[in-house]
């Protein structure tokens, strides 16, 4: 394999480019079309009918593509979930009632936290289940069971088209383990995949935004903070929001549940610090837009990323406002995260920043 940017300046917007086609592959592989229902071969012996915990576990962007999945596992299977950073839970003796399920996300399949935390829950009389992109790698040995992601190998170091399809596998695994739990129904299942078929075409129309986003990116890069906000899905996407523009522009980005504004970030609302706002048509979207009023109210810069309907229940004009497509909150999160990924990466160019090579960072983390 010979890594070839094509006509891209960088493999990271090159990468970002591609997701509609791995995305489309990925979904592909774990959706018998003919049927509309999600198949998951590679379970083996897995069952999620009767069983009581998935523990999720992983590191940097994959941690936060199962953060999202908690949201996914909750709601369409009803199963409780618990997720960690691996560097946390592999040190945290948490108690596993055995007969539970660990789930590992990790592109390399050689990050070392997440594989201590591999063995640590194994040890713990966990069934292993793990979302890798490299098949032949330590984590995928070491796992009773493998579901990979088809992005293909990603060379930037900041991670886009892994996530979008670890999100790809994930949402479909909920899906699968809703319905093997009773809780969700053929109609409803039948309705998300063809959701996720329409998702290269709704990727590719969310990338369209390229353009705008590139201007605002300009303003964006003189800034010194940043405040990323979102609730539910949107929440885990503003936390990958602020850590691609850390990673790559080195602007100081936190990502914080919009709902906690109140409770310390309005503190530092000003008119230096944009506040970049994620606000997908969903049951939660008003309650967004109330946060973004009270950023205004106190003199906050608002870049928007959102609805249409959003956009216009702000009913403010100061606002920079990125128009997502029209798109079904179940499968949001994976097209939101187009716009995030392209904010991060023209904020960093515009800056002359390093972007495949971002300063101490590593694209696989294989020591503690
Ligand atoms: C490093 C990379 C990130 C990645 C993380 C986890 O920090 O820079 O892009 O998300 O490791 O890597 P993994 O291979 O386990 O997904």
């Amino acid at each position: 394999f010979v890594a070839d940017k094509g006509n891209y300046r960088h493999f990271m917007v090159k990468e970002i480019w591609e997701q509609p086609e791995v995305v489309g592959r990925t979904v592909a592989h774990y959706l018998d079309a003919s049927a509309n229902r999600f198949q998951f071969p590679e379970l083996g012996a897995i069952d999620f009918a009767n069983l009581q915990r998935l523990t999720i576990c992983a590191c940097g962007t994959a941690y936060l593509a199962g953060y999202v999945a908690r949201y996914w596992f909750e709601r369409l299977a009803r199963l409780p979930v618990d997720i960690d950073v691996a560097s946390e839970f592999r040190y945290r003796e948490a108690p596993m009632t055995p007969g539970g399920l660990a789930l590992f996300i990790s592109q390399s399949g050689e990050t070392a936290d997440t594989l201590a935390s591999l063995r640590y829950a194994r040890s713990q009389g966990q069934s292993i289940l793990s979302v890798v992109n490299v098949t032949t790698s330590t984590i995928a040995r070491e796992s009773d069971a493998v579901a990979p992601t088809f992005a293909g190998p990603e060379i930037g170091v900041a991670s886009t088209k892994a996530f979008t399809c670890q999100l790809s596998v994930l949402l479909s695994l909920a899906v699968y383990a809703g319905r093997q739990r009773g809780v969700l129904s053929e109609a409803e299942e039948a309705r998300i995949a063809d959701l996720m078929m329409g998702l290269p075409g709704q990727f590719s129309e969310a990338l369209k935004l390229e353009h705008d986003i590139e201007q605002m990116s300009r303003d964006l890069s003189r800034a010194r903070d940043v405040l990323y906000l979102g609730r539910g899905p949107a929440f885990p996407l503003a936390l990958e929001g602020a850590l691609k523009l850390k990673e790559i522009s080195y602007i100081h980005a936190e990502g914080y549940a919009a709902g906690e504004l109140k409770h310390g970030p309005i503190a530092l609302v000003d008119e230096d610090m944009p506040v970049i706002v994620i606000a997908p048509r969903d049951e939660l979207m008003d309650k967004t837009v109330s946060n973004i009023q009270e950023v205004a109210a106190r003199g906050g810069r608002i870049i928007l990323i959102g609805d249409g309907d959003a956009v216009r229940q702000t009913g403010l004009d100061n606002v920079a406002a990125l128009t997502m497509p029209d798109i079904d909150p179940v499968v949001a999160p994976i097209v939101y995260a187009a716009p995030i990924q392209l904010l991060a990466y023209h904020v960093a160019v515009f800056m002359g920043k390093d972007v495949d090579q971002p300063r101490n960072l590593a694209k696989s983390v294989t020591v503690e």
